[in-house]
């Protein structure tokens, strides 16, 4: 395994990122991070408060502006050079994207662009976090799951945008020789994920006093992953992956919508159907399912956190004593969704 001494973690105030700094500073003390993170309505500095200061460097601005991305690559910042880029930052939810497509675009097309450029320039080592959603859906009784080669069939906006910036990444290894790794992942849950994504949202409900809401019957499934064991995968390709690959990142926690709403609802102590259908997502996909063999048997990884009950009960805990947390995004998201129908 090649261990970086310095990254780049763009998106690292977000949800996934923000648990992979903590994930890095806890495992990886040597490893000095540099975050890059706009600090949009999804970023919070304080996901990083616990972060030894010495270990980390946070740059508030936007991975769109060339110049300041040029900046980190050059003259002394940083204890040693960058070596290499984990890139997190996104636009991320599909209600958003459906809305407004416009900053997915920017921040997921344009920007994963610049940053290639840059990695391109000064040599760097790439990964590319993205996302099972880039292959579109499959039909609930279908027997297979997503591989490596299932081709591009992107559904929403967003979708559409993260399969742009894969296929961004694909190009700047195979012209460019870039040093470049893609992991596409299934739903991740856990601390620190915004309270527009369904689990949070549920949860943050109940406490707030406000009814859980569905989305059409809640047949749609979802392959649930902790996001610990996402980072781990993370770490391992980008340490040990072979160049220019792609790699699915799953758990096999395939379930439907319903059910996931329903174990919320008992373990919170609630009536099973004391929750609101609403809308459902236009175009939404039915069914994610992730087939990790290809990371299972060439780089050795394994998931640890598969017990989905026990995740989904230290994810209640944590949303329970982080109120101050998530309770002043609550009532805009709320908002939102009112006027989606959702
Ligand atoms: P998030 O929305 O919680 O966080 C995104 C972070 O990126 C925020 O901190 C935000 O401030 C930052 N950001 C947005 N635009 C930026 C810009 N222009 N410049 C700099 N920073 C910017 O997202 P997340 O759920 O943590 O997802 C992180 C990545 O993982 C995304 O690339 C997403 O596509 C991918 N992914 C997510 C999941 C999931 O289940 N959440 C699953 C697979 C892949
Ligand atoms: O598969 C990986 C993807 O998972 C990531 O690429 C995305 O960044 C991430 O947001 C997530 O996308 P989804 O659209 O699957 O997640 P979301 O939490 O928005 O919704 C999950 C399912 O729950 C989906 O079928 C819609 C439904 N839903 C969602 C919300 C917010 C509800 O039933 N009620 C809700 O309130």
């Amino acid at each position: 395994a090649i261990i970086p001494q310095h990254i780049l973690v763009t998106g690292g105030a977000g949800f996934i990122g923000a648990n992979f700094v903590h994930w890095v500073a806890r495992n990886h003390p040597a490893t000095h991070i540099t975050v890059l993170d706009a600090l949009t309505y999804a970023g919070k500095r304080e996901n990083l408060s616990e972060i030894p200061a010495n270990q980390l460097t946070f740059v508030r601005g936007d991975i769109c502006d060339a110049p300041l991305v040029e900046s980190l690559f050059t003259g002394t910042f940083g204890p040693t050079p960058i070596d290499a880029i984990v890139h997190f930052a996104a636009e991320s939810h599909n209600d958003n994207s459906i809305l407004d497509a416009a900053p997915f675009l920017r921040t997921n097309v344009t920007g994963t662009y610049v940053l290639l450029e840059a990695a391109r320039r000064h040599d760097v080592r790439f990964h590319h976090i993205s996302t099972d959603e880039v292959y579109g859906d499959l039909a609930l009784d279908d027997p297979h799951k997503f591989t490596e080669q299932s081709p591009y069939n992107p559904s929403s906006p967003y979708s559409a945008s993260k399969a742009a910036s894969d296929h961004l990444v694909r190009a700047w290894h195979r012209t460019y020789g870039l040093r470049a790794t893609i992991s596409n992942c299934s739903n991740n849950y856990g601390p620190y994920q915004h309270v527009e994504k369904f689990i949070p949202r549920q949860i943050t409900n109940i406490l707030a006093g406000i009814r859980p809401k569905l989305y059409g019957q809640g047949l749609a499934v979802r392959d649930w992953i902790s996001v610990e064991d996402h980072c781990s995968a993370i770490w391992t390709i980008l340490t040990q992956g072979r160049i220019g690959e792609t790699y699915l990142v799953g758990s096999n926690g395939e379930r439907s919508n319903i059910d996931v709403l329903r174990m919320i609802l008992a373990r919170m102590g609630r009536d099973p159907d004391d929750f609101d259908h609403v809308n459902d997502r236009p175009g939404g996909d039915v069914r994610y399912a992730i087939d990790a063999t290809k990371i299972e048997t060439e780089l050795g990884w394994h998931p640890k956190y598969t017990n989905f009950s026990t995740g989904l009960d230290e994810t209640i805990d944590w949303y329970r004593t982080h109120t101050d947390w998530w309770m002043p995004d609550k009532t805009a998201t709320e908002e939102k969704y009112r006027r989606q129908g959702h």
